[in-house]
């Protein structure tokens, strides 16, 4: 199974063994890729679209891993407790759609590892993430076919 390189980049900043909840999965490639490497033993992947739900549940079933990938439809991390991730990815959609999405839940990811990824309004959500409260705690650039793309690692403290 390959991923892109920026898939790649977000994947090397996951903890072994961490629950990860991916926010926005679409075809679950990360959380799926994440457990055929042995990085992680289960995940959380989670789409607002039903459709990307299916392709998602799909890609688990044909790498022979859908007990380890439980796929949920859901806004964000509405439909998803707290008390089931301790890492969560947030990629590959607009810097207002990942600020909607933390802003929706804050008390669920206090504490956690997050793994944002925007790919449009990087410097709004920057200036959400500052004024909010959430720690920095790594930035990192991967360019890929001719696009660049702005990885960060933050946490908003308990
Ligand atoms: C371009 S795909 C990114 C897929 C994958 N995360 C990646 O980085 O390659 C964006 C996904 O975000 C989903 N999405 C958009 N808004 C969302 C929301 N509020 N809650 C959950 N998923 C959302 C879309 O349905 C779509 O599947």
């Amino acid at each position: 199974m390959r991923i892109p390189k920026r898939l790649k980049a977000i994947a090397e900043l996951i903890p072994r063994g961490s629950r990860l909840l991916d926010v926005g999965t679409d075809n679950a490639l990360l959380p799926v890729w994440l457990i055929l490497h042995g990085i992680i033993n289960t995940a959380i992947a989670a789409d607002i679209s039903p459709k990307c739900i299916a392709r998602a549940v799909e890609t688990a079933r044909v790498h022979c891993v859908p007990e380890q990938v439980r796929c949920v439809v859901s806004d964000g991390i509405k439909a998803i407790d707290g008390d089931v991730f301790d890492v969560a990815v947030i990629a590959g959609m607009g810097g207002e759609s990942i600020r909607d999405i933390l802003e929706a839940s804050p008390d669920k990811i206090r504490g956690k590892l997050l793994i944002l990824q925007p790919q449009t309004k990087q410097i709004e959500l920057l200036d959400f993430l500052r004024s909010s409260g959430f720690d920095i705690l790594s930035e990192r650039v991967v360019c890929e076919r001719g696009r660049t793309y702005l990885i960060q690692t933050v946490k908003l403290p308990q």
